[in-house]
């Protein structure tokens, strides 16, 4: 077949389907025997997919070796997301940063990294056992939002350590505010290092004029996307792509190997292949669509929503310079709400945002919303904003002193990540976050969404973070990662 029809082939999804309809008879796992064995009660919801829960028999190929179709579907992801070699994840962009460090990275190794950064990435470094050096995000004045580092700093740290194993960034964050990869991806690769990308939230990026390039066109050697969060695979369904030959790419299959189910779920495996074809086939002509819809929900709240302020970049904007539009950033102007109190508010009208802080609320769309959505969402926000029930609260100034992150503005030295053993406890007090200052925290701290983490195992705790963390818990943050999940006490070394 010419590679056009290929793209139209979904091979996995397609054997699948096939194998379906030859009827064959299951003798071997998943114990449901094709949906049969799902309880009653849940029969007609759950049955069709599970039809095509299928695992590793002859036919249908191995993910582990791949050499049939599952190799075909991930040469065909390879193609059309721009990688010389693609791997299909059944456990998110939080497997792919975890075999992607492993891959790098050695016991002692250095690996510089951007300090806000997402836990997995984190907990990838502690199972290296990592040396890191992290590297202060930008700052974005207007929204107080970290986004991504500055050129001079990965150059710096690169001059600093030159033993480091590569560079390792998150681009976007979590807002869809992105930086500029290509200029950084060629001082990493003139230093000879790989430049590793978590790209969790830009796996649609290069696939419409109106979208930002993707990190793989700019250069990076390897890229981690969550194609199920900003694309349509089923939640969990990730890619890790790989090009050039700064990366053994045995041993990052062996370290996926290590780190994935043996029983990789084939749903989800097979949305991954549908998502590829969708994208190839229809891709820039549903991402218009997407886009036809936030231009009006942009309308719509400018005209009828004076209340709303919405985040956008400016000529002006230094602090970052991409901004994915899929990624509704709002706050209350009016000073009644705060994010998380809006997101609950939203969330009652029966509109259920991404997440919230203590000022935003961040608004998910995808190719997939629609212009009734934006309908429903903006009479909510009209609902919610009805003068008579808006009543300025003090919180305003708080939230614009105390909303970023605390901003570590430094290149570190060289943090040894190191997973806590039990021994390490001995030394481990709980006291109330109020009288931590100065201690080093025996526990991560890391406020949900959006699962960066602000205090690491072993850091120094500063007065900034107890601060932020004090005005985060009261305005209803929850908190990941610490036994007192309110986090009115914190645990730390009595040392
Ligand atoms: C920046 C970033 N990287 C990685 C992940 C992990 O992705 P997944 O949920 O697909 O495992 C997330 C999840 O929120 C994220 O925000």
């Amino acid at each position: 077949l010419s590679r056009s029809n290929k793209k139209a082939n979904a091979p996995l999804y397609d054997r699948m389907l096939l194998h379906h309809t030859q009827g064959h008879t299951s003798f071997h796992v998943p114990g449901h025997k094709n949906g049969a064995g799902i309880d009653p009660k849940a029969h007609e919801t759950f049955a069709p997919l599970l039809r095509l829960d299928y695992t590793e028999i002859p036919s249908l190929d191995d993910l582990h070796r791949p050499e049939g179709i599952i190799r075909e579907a991930q040469q065909l992801a390879a193609a059309c997301f721009g990688a010389e070699q693609t791997f299909f994840h059944v456990n998110g962009s939080t497997v792919g940063n975890l075999a992607m460090i492993l891959t790098v990275c050695a016991n002692n190794d250095i690996l510089i990294v951007q300090r806000n950064v997402h836990k997995s990435i984190i907990h990838g470094l502690m199972l290296a056992g990592a040396r890191v050096v992290f590297l202060p995000p930008r700052w974005d004045e207007a929204s107080g939002l970290a986004t991504g580092v500055n050129l001079k700093d990965v150059i710096r740290a690169m001059n600093d350590y030159p033993a480091a194993k590569g560079v390792l960034l998150s681009n976007p964050n979590y807002h869809g505010m992105g930086i500029d990869l290509a200029d950084i991806a060629r001082v990493v690769h003139a230093n000879g290092m790989p430049l590793l990308i978590d790209e969790a939230h830009g796996a649609h990026y290069g696939f419409h004029p109106r979208l930002p390039i993707s990190a793989l066109s700019s250069g990076a050697d390897i890229v981690v996307q969550s194609t199920h969060k900003m694309l349509t695979a089923m939640t969990m369904g990730a890619m890790l792509h790989v090009q050039g030959n700064r990366v053994d790419r045995g041993i990052l299959q062996q370290r996926l190997g290590m780190l994935q189910s043996s029983s990789p779920s084939y749903p989800i495996m097979a949305s991954l292949d549908l998502c590829r074809r969708w994208m190839d086939t229809e891709g820039e002509c549903s991402l218009d669509n997407g886009i036809g819809v936030i231009d009006y929900l942009h309308q719509q709240i400018s005209l009828r929503l004076p209340h709303i302020g919405v985040l956008k970049r400016t000529e002006d904007t230094r602090s970052y310079e991409t901004l994915d539009p899929f990624k509704i950033t709002i706050h209350d102007r009016s000073g009644t709400y705060t994010g998380y109190q809006l997101r609950d508010k939203l969330g009652q009208a029966g509109c259920d945002a991404e997440m919230a802080d203590v000022k935003h609320v961040l608004l998910h769309l995808s190719l997939a919303s629609t212009h009734e959505d934006v309908d429903r969402l903006i009479n909510a926000l009209l609902d919610i904003f009805t003068p008579i029930r808006l009543e300025k609260q003090d919180i305003l100034g708080e939230i614009s002193n105390n909303n970023s992150i605390p901003s570590f503005s430094q290149i570190s030295t060289p943090i040894t990540m190191q997973l806590p053993q039990q021994r390490d406890f001995v030394n481990v007090k709980a006291i109330p976050l109020q009288q931590a200052l100065g201690f080093r925290a025996a526990e991560m701290v890391i406020p949900y969404p959006p699962g960066i983490p602000i205090l690491y195992y072993g850091e120094q705790i500063t007065e900034e973070t107890i601060t932020y963390l004090q005005l985060a818990a009261k305005k209803g943050a929850s908190f990941q990662g610490t036994k007192d999940t309110t986090l009115t006490d914190i645990l730390v070394f009595i040392e």
